[in-house]
């Protein structure tokens, strides 16, 4: 097969490489087109648009494939441990066990936040969004960790901080929104029972951690922790790629999270259940209106740019959710409405003819909600799932010695050249 494509404008041919990728993923290089055309290429949303090569994770949307560094989505959920996909994503293998070891001490070792930053949090209004206040304390990270700012320097220690201070961070904020006292680390827990620990221990009581509940924050990160070239990545790519040091990249990143039609999807899945539930538990009208584009409305959690069949880890979190919420004792009919419509959906013509299916945030409300996770909270939680991921981009972007700054182009629509108007003559 021809690695390079003919392309015809006016009398003009140009030759255009062709780069195959290791599942046979075919693209147009077009970088030398401009110079040898005039012609730009206009993708609004980015939807046919490669902006990098990268090894990390694959995906293919038709089939429902999802792999980190080549192994299945299924079984890293079922098999491994959030710390392990981490380093699996970041350094591109599986750990060795002394690998494992070295990386959960230094996950270990950076818990703690600097006494400066736990008073940041009271500068912050009650009532103040959770993802507000992530973003800014991960960008104030840098104030406080200025040798990364250093390009030379060894980032090993900043990824570490990243994904344990975050943690921190998170638990410390839900104290705080409750007006409770802060809970310290404990470098005796694994990751996530140190998560948990840290948001649910209270002074004066013993606590530990459901091995159930804790198995399910596992899960819930893991499936959170790549998705390739989404919004929120792509975003730290592109700050990263000015050089911005990681934790300024990374902060950016959780704001692009936030939005509802990214990682903001999930609490908008369960206000939306909530809405049908408080309003006498009629779904089936709300579909009605989810397919009218004038009501406004969207079946949220549905849907996805890449994905065109069903989103392998909604189905994951769909039999989760039918597990954990028996074992928690959780009866919540959120979760009968959410599957009623995903049951309408899949056959309404309107969802099958679009390839709607549910994305990843269909069910992960449900299950955060049974986990006592505030609903505010929930793209918090995908945040801290989605730090590997970002770490991951970042540092393979860093590492390619041909990166250049992102730098989009456009086609201007606005007004040709004209005279300036001082203003007592407008
Ligand atoms: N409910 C009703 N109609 C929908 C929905 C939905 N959830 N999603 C897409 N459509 C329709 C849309 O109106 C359009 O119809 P038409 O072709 O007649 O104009 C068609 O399906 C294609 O939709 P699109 O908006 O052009 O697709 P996109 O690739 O630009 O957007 C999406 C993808 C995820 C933003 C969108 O499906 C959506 O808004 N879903 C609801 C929000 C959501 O669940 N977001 C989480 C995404 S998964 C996690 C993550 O990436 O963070």
């Amino acid at each position: 097969m021809s690695d390079t494509a003919k392309l015809s404008v006016g009398d003009t041919s140009v030759e255009v490489p062709v780069v195959t990728g290791t599942e046979n993923e075919r693209a147009l290089d077009i970088g030398k087109l401009r110079a040898s055309t005039g012609l730009i290429t206009l993708d609004p949303g980015y939807v046919n648009t490669g902006s990098t090569s990268s090894a990390i994770t694959h995906l293919n949307g038709e089939e429902g494939v999802l792999r980190y560094r080549g192994y299945p989505i299924e079984q890293l959920a079922e098999q491994s441990s959030f710390v392990e996909v981490s380093y699996l994503l970041i350094y591109g293998e599986l750990p060795t066990q002394k690998q494992l070891e070295d990386w959960s001490h230094l996950l270990t070792y950076h818990s703690l936040l600097h006494e400066g930053m736990r008073h940041l949090f009271d500068g912050f209004p009650q009532g103040a969004h959770p993802m507000a206040i992530l973003s800014a304390m991960v960008g104030s990270l840098s104030a406080y960790y200025p040798d990364c700012l250093d390009p030379d320097v060894n980032k090993d220690t900043h990824f570490a901080r990243v994904l344990s201070k975050i943690r921190t961070i998170v638990a410390f904020s839900y104290k705080k929104s409750l007006g409770q006292p802060i809970i310290y680390p404990r470098n005796d827990l694994s990751y996530c029972a140190n998560f948990l620990h840290m948001m649910f221990a209270v002074p004066a009581e013993p606590y530990e951690a459901d091995p159930e509940v804790v198995k399910a924050i596992n899960t819930l990160l893991i499936l959170h922790a790549d998705h390739e070239q989404n919004c929120s990545t792509s975003t730290v790519r592109l700050v990263g790629s000015s050089n911005a040091n990681l934790y300024a990249s990374i902060s950016a990143g959780i704001c692009a999270l936030w939005g509802p039609l990214h990682g903001g999807a999930n609490q908008a899945v369960v206000e939306m259940l909530q809405e049908i539930y408080d309003s006498g538990g009629d779904y089936k009208s709300f579909m009605t209106q989810a397919k009218d584009k004038s009501s406004g409305r969207r079946l949220m959690g549905f849907g996805h740019r890449v994905y065109k069949n069903y989103d392998p880890r909604a189905r994951i979190l769909k039999k989760m959710a039918d597990k954990l919420l028996p074992h928690l004792g959780v009866e919540d009919p959120l979760l009968d409405i959410a599957k009623n419509l995903e049951e309408i959906a899949l056959t309404d013509s309107y969802f099958v003819e679009r390839n709607l299916y549910p994305n990843v945030d269909f069910y992960s409300g449900i299950v955060y909600k049974a986990l006592g996770i505030p609903v505010d909270m929930f793209t918090v939680m995908f945040a801290l799932g989605r730090l590997p991921g970002w770490i991951a981009h970042w540092r393979e972007m860093m590492m390619d010695p041909k990166r250049r700054i992102g730098r989009p182009r456009q086609v201007y629509t606005g007004p040709n050249e004209r005279e300036y108007v001082p203003l007592a003559q407008r």
